[in-house]
């Protein structure tokens, strides 16, 4: 990371690109083990349950079963994926202000074009991903994909909504749909039934049924929009007219939070949609609290924690607008790169 930062001018192009494809790499490998904790949460295997009662606990039996349990694939490529496309749209964002605003043209026309072709081929796969997870869910949690679709009655084929609002006490879905949509997305066909919330018992359905329902629809409406966007801005490139779209750029300056809030409301739609359980059909989220930490002790690291990110977003915020403002190195400076220098050269010196 050091390297990445402040090497520029003090190592080799060769050793400054090795050390940025070490910082990917460390963060590729770091989204692992969150997901793979995550996925055992939602889709436990590879353990048993040593002893009882409250002295009850999880031991792993199997490594790898556990590692690779039932979605931790599909959902880890999910998040890489979503990670890309967070990556690609601040590129995008960054060299289209840049674009407008007549700085470092050259530099940007190539930027932007490497990253929207990132960004085309993310959305894209994104929304194979995606339906890979819905499979996955609809398999592995159905009352969590009842909940995603708002889908109550287990007899019925099942709809799909492209808007719509759960009225959790008549236990129905108003809004815009596509009849027999998920029943077909599900099982290529319009007549079996898919599982509804009513087959549940109520205290083993999602509580928050309408939240769940609202985050994983703007999640998938924002993958279309992204796969929209992306697919006409290629269009443009390749006719040569990306360029000269002044209102097409305004709209990639802004488009970088779209990937920001799929991604957050991605995690809302996983983890709400997994209640009641902390570990799916094992252990309760009420079980799970801690006996001994008051609930005033959570409130206040809360409120810690909530002040600590706060700040550091307002310094990344600052120093990201920053380096913005200050642009690449201009030409000069990549030339007085020392040209034979690498890492033991660097390393020397200090
Ligand atoms: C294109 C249509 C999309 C579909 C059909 C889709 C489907 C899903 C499903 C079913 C889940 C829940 C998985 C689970 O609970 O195990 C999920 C979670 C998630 N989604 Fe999406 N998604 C789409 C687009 C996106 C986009 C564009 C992003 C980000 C840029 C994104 C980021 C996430 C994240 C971070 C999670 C939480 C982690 C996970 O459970 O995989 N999704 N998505």
């Amino acid at each position: 990371m050091g390297v990445l930062l402040f090497g520029w001018n003090k190592v080799s192009s060769v050793v400054h690109f090795i050390a940025t494809l070490g910082v990917f790499l460390g963060s590729m490998f770091s989204a692992v083990w969150i997901v793979v904790a995550n996925s055992w949460q939602q889709t436990p295997a590879g353990y048993h349950i040593v002893g009882e009662g409250v002295n009850a606990r999880a031991e792993i039996t199997d490594f790898w079963a556990m590692v690779f349990n039932p979605s931790s694939v599909d959902r880890l490529t999910h998040v890489w994926i979503g990670a890309f496309l967070a990556g690609a749209f601040l590129i995008l964002s960054v060299h289209a202000y840049y674009l407008l605003k007549n700085k470092h043209v050259d530099l940007s026309k190539k930027a932007f074009g490497i990253a929207l072709a990132i960004a085309t081929v993310c959305s894209l796969a994104q929304l194979f991903t995606g339906h890979r997870s819905a499979d996955g869910v609809a398999h592995n949690q159905p009352a969590k994909l009842a909940a995603l679709e708002g889908h109550f009655d287990s007899l019925a084929v099942a709809d799909m909504y492209l808007l719509g609002w759960v009225d959790k006490e008549n236990e129905t879905t108003n809004g815009l749909k596509v009849p027999g949509g998920l029943t077909f997305l599900l099982h290529q066909d319009f007549e079996t039934p898919v599982k509804g919330l009513k087959a549940f018992p109520k205290e083993e359905r999602p509580s928050a049924v309408n939240a769940v329902f609202q985050f994983y629809h703007l999640m998938v409406a924002i993958g279309m929009i992204l796969i929209g966007l992306t697919l006409f801005a290629s269009f443009q490139w390749w006719r040569g007219k990306l360029f000269e779209q002044r209102w097409l750029l305004w709209v990639f300056v802004f488009a970088v939070i779209l990937p920001q809030i799929a991604n957050q409301v991605g995690w809302f739609t996983a983890e709400m949609g997994r209640q009641p359980w902390v570990v799916y059909g094992l252990l309760r989220t009420s079980d799970a609290l801690s006996k001994v930490v008051t609930a005033n002790q959570v409130l206040f690291s809360l409120i810690l924690f909530t002040a600590v990110y706060l700040l550091l977003f307002v310094l990344f915020i600052y120093l990201l607008n920053k380096k913005i403002q200050q642009g690449p190195y201009e030409d000069k400076e990549i030339f007085q790169r020392p040209k034979q220098s690498d890492m033991a050269d660097l390393l020397g010196k200090a």
